[in-house]
């Protein structure tokens, strides 16, 4: 678990973003591509949007909803 609160990202329109779910990044929450030598099952998990916005991204690894916040990190409070 990189963090127990999510991370709150400016993301721009048409930029594909590629959120990390091993935990491992030193781009937290982004991908660096550490998952391929860290992890033997996980991958990153892209994402954009049409619109510019501050987008929630789940830094606890934990969401049902990825690579969104859900909420999930309250368990771990
Ligand atoms: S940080 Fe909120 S669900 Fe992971």
């Amino acid at each position: 678990m990189s963090s127990k609160q999510p991370y709150k990202l400016h993301i721009e329109p048409g930029v594909v973003y590629s959120w990390c779910s091993c935990g491992f990044s030193a781009t937290e929450p982004l991908c660096d591509g550490s998952h391929r030598t860290e992890t033997e099952n996980k991958r990153s998990v892209k994402f954009q949007s049409d619109n510019a916005k501050d987008v929630m991204l789940c830094m606890c690894k934990h969401t049902k909803n990825p690579p969104y916040c859900d909420g999930s990190h309250n368990q771990f409070e």
